[in-house]
């Protein structure tokens, strides 16, 4: 088989961003764009020679014809080995238990996560490293450079080869593995939970919906759920992929997995309902009439862990999100281990789950994982609270209510306003910065400001510094209140605006968490002008 070079001419402005490269599928089209990108991606990697490539994408259109043209490059580039999901397909934490499991040299991720797909929708690219993780930044920093230089590109000239069959082909001198898209990861799953006990839930009354939202996780959720668990076929609604998702947003929270909260606030729903994302690491959670928060999500996960057997040792310690509630840092204090508070991101849990600092993770934007893999997992997290209830024999709002009761309550939102103009959400930030040295110590109402802090961070593994990494009011009381621009959005700003209250008083546990937060969500418009910098008057989203 033959293998050429190719003169190309680099495109500039391609920098990735913490989930890779995300762009429109039209701009992925252009010709030698996909191409540049990866060969970028392996003239930074040293020593991979024979080694071996994971490769699969959460199904959105362009997957497929993309992982023909990764595996060509990676040929000629001298892998010795891909393994590559049925059809392409490998949703994002199986994509990384499988390099975990066969110890590749890395993987190629093809996702854009929550993001719409279809023809003209958002196509994605990412590179995971031997852990299973996302590449650190000094990996993507290369990446960038590469793909700002890049002059030429290596493909071996050969036919597609057919992803639909398992089994083994050859091109060149790379072998290529078509595998299972579920079997390893749903064996992972049957290590860490109790199957058994959530059998015997499922052959009681007990009922579930799970929301595949058309993406990725249909064929997993129904291989796991309904063939394995014994839930009732039918449990996975929307659960055959669609290239398009369907037309809808896959993202799992109350906006946009809108055919699950109409059944979980209707008259009949089941007593579980969950959802996930795209490419499948994230996870939204629901009792009947009742939405459990991201943030409490990991708490109650921590505080119950031991009735998983994967977790039946105990927990080596917690790690959250800054803009994640306090929640889990209670559990932490209780258990007497650490909670670490880092960067937005997921790849900030990575040294310290590889250190063993921290068993379980988790972030406010419905992501929650643990050292099993280094991706969040949105399935993980339905089946380890399916563990709890099966083991518990208690409602979700029961288990939260005692959380609650318990450790205090967190009460937690996050609004969103997206599309902003760019230089109007900087000059917020901006702004915001400059009033720190005078807000210290002020009072609103019954607010008084503890601290104002720039959010930085340094590695405890590493000591690698992460710096301007959200704007962070704390009050006297224990609230907060978060200010930070997305680092995902793909048009204009988007600014959030986390906020947060501690209560510990259980007759106000039943309250709607808006009304909870209204002084702070004024407070927060009236420290940062958030109506001024935005022109708009209410959030585009609220989780
Ligand atoms: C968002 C979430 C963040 C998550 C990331 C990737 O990033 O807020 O927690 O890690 O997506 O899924 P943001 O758009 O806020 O930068
Ligand atoms: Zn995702």
């Amino acid at each position: 088989m033959d293998i050429k070079t190719i003169t190309t001419t680099a495109f500039t402005g391609q920098k990735p961003g913490t989930s890779g490269l995300r762009k429109k599928v039209t701009v992925f089209q252009q010709q030698n764009y996909l191409e540049n990108f990866v060969q970028a991606i392996f003239d930074s990697l040293n020593d991979f020679q024979g080694q071996t490539l994971v490769i699969g994408g959460d199904g959105r259109y362009y997957n497929k014809p993309a992982t023909q043209t990764i595996l060509k490059i990676a040929a000629a580039n001298g892998f010795g080995k891909a393994l590559v999901g049925q059809n392409g397909i490998l949703s994002t934490p199986a994509a990384s238990a499988i390099i975990r499991k066969y110890q590749a040299f890395g993987g190629i991720i093809l996702s854009a996560s929550h993001n719409p797909g279809g023809p003209q929708g958002d196509f994605g690219i990412k590179y995971n490293i031997s852990n299973g993780g996302p590449a650190p930044e000094k990996v993507t920093d290369a990446i960038y450079e590469h793909s700002q230089t890049i002059s030429e590109y290596k493909i071996v000239a050969t036919p597609d080869i057919d992803l639909s069959q398992l089994g083994k082909t050859q091109i060149a001198t790379m072998q290529v593995e078509v595998i299972d898209s579920v079997a390893d990861y749903a064996k992972l799953m049957e290590e860490l939970f109790d199957f058994s006990m959530i059998k015997k839930l499922f052959n009681s009354d007990f009922k579930m919906c799970f929301d595949a939202m058309h993406a990725v996780t249909g064929p997993y959720a129904k291989d796991i759920l309904e063939q394995k668990l014994g839930a009732a076929i039918g449990t996975v609604m929307n659960g055959i992929p669609l290239e398009d998702f369907g037309g809808g947003h896959p993202d799992p929270n109350l906006t946009y997995a809108h055919d699950l909260v109409t059944i979980m606030y209707g008259n009949a729903a089941p007593q579980f309902g969950a959802a996930s994302d795209g490419d499948g690491d994230r996870n939204m959670v629901l009792g009947q009439n009742f939405f459990v928060t991201p943030s409490d999500s990991l708490a109650i996960l921590a505080a119950n862990a031991t009735l998983a057997p994967g977790y039946k040792d105990g927990l080596a310690g917690i790690a959250r999100s800054m803009p994640t509630s306090e929640a889990a840092d209670h559990v932490a204090d209780a258990l007497k281990i650490d909670c670490y508070e880092t960067p937005t991101g997921w790849k900030f849990f990575g040294n310290l789950l590889d250190a063993n600092l921290a068993t379980l993770c988790g972030e406010e934007s419905f992501g929650t994982g643990s050292s099993h893999v280094r991706e969040k997992d949105g399935l993980w997290a339905v089946l380890f609270w399916l563990n709890i209830l099966a083991v518990r024999k208690q409602s979700v709002k029961d288990i939260v209510y005692e959380h609650w009761a318990k450790y205090g309550r967190n009460v937690y939102s996050r609004h969103d306003y997206e599309g902003v103009d760019s230089k109007s959400a900087n000059e917020l930030m901006e702004n915001l910065y400059h009033t720190f040295s005078h807000l210290k110590g002020k009072q609103f109402g019954n607010y008084i400001v503890e601290f104002c802090d720039d959010f930085g961070y340094i590695d405890p593994v590493d000591h690698s510094i992460s710096q301007n990494q959200g704007m962070q009011i704390g009050f006297q009381d224990g609230s907060r209140i978060i200010f930070r621009l997305s680092g995902t959005g793909t048009e204009g700003a988007t600014l959030r605006v986390y906020l947060e209250k501690y209560e510990p008083d259980i007759a106000k546990h039943h309250l709607d968490s808006q009304e909870e937060l209204a002084d702070l969500i004024k407070l927060a418009d009236e420290i940062a002008g958030i109506k001024n910098y935005t022109g708009r008057d209410k959030p585009s989203v609220i989780t």
